[in-house]
């Protein structure tokens, strides 16, 4: 029997800017999303015609809700397939983050399953099937740094910068990502994200010039929610990081930092007041990471 592995990295947005609300009830943005070296592995195995998903991690509803078993029957049911799948997941990525963890477990089955079955989707064809599984999907299956505009579908992916180095620290509240942009007003925001500037930063690869550009317009929203965000933010820079931001619709922040040592450095510094702090790095591209075993 054969067993597909694959790697599932999360993201941050290192800048997040919005345009206004569209017809459709979507926002129309413009963010720089960047994968980052924290993970999820998924494990699959081709298994009679039935789809099961198993995960280690408690409170994780593994239903037919799930975003990996609805990217799975999209694609079985898209596909014309009469095939199976079971799926045990490793999840490392915090839920309901602003880290993409769900958009990417969604986005490495659709990419394993069709090698695992055998089905020869293109890539535009998984990208279409990715974006009705949610905004992030699309970025999702290629990874890497991407310029995401529209809902977050319509992608220019980018040459990375080098290895950044990030700590990040997720205040232990769950936000809806729905209920952010819900209460999202364009007159409350006062500064929109230079993009061009950070772009430079990534093509010139200067951590400075990012550090300084690091604006997300959701924090309109959810600072004034949860003030900690901000606080967290705040005390990254003043303990020596080079920007500090809050990833997507919250509630993780993260802080650039000049190298591993110091994103160790600082994530010791919330240890103690936070359980779930990580010490990443930027990934240039995640390429084509599955790998097969036989078993
Ligand atoms: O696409 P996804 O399911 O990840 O989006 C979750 C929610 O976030 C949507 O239901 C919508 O309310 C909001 N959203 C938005 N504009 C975007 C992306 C998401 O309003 N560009």
């Amino acid at each position: 029997m054969n067993q597909l592995i694959v790697h599932c990295p999360a993201k941050v947005n290192l800048t997040l800017g919005i345009q206004g609300k569209r017809l459709d009830g979507y926002h129309e943005l413009e963010t720089i999303m960047q994968s980052i070296s924290l993970e999820d592995t998924l494990y699959l195995s081709s298994e009679g015609t039935g789809i099961s998903l198993v995960a280690d991690y408690p409170g994780l509803p593994v239903g037919e809700d799930n975003l990996i078993y609805r990217a799975a029957v999209l694609l079985r049911d898209y596909a014309g397939a009469n095939k199976g799948v079971r799926i045990t997941l490793k999840k490392q990525i915090p839920l309901a983050a602003g880290l993409a963890g769900g958009s990417t477990d969604a986005a490495g089955t659709l990419r394993a399953l069709n090698r695992l079955w055998g089905l020869g989707l293109t890539a535009p064809e998984l990208e279409e099937l990715g974006s009705q599984l949610g905004s992030d999907v699309p970025f999702c299956l290629r990874g890497g740094t991407a310029l995401a505009r529209g809902r977050g579908e319509k992608l220019t992916f980018l040459e990375g910068p080098g290895d950044w180095w990030l700590t990040l620290v997720k205040i232990p509240v769950s936000i809806s990502t729905a209920a952010v942009y819900h209460s999202f007003r364009l007159e409350a925001v006062t500064q929109q994200p230079d993009q061009e500037a950070m772009l430079d930063a990534i093509r010139k690869d200067r951590l400075k010039e990012a550090g300084l550009n690091l604006v997300n317009v959701l924090e309109t929203v959810t600072i004034p929610w949860y003030p900690e965000i901000g606080a967290v933010r705040a005390e990254m820079v003043e303990r020596g990081a080079i920007g500090a931001l809050m990833s997507g619709s919250g509630p993780t922040v993260f802080g650039l930092v000049a190298d591993r040592a110091e994103a160790i450095r600082l994530a010791a510094a919330f240890r103690d007041r936070y359980r779930e702090v990580y010490v990443v790095r930027t990934l240039s591209n995640i390429g084509d990471n599955l790998s097969m075993i036989s078993l």
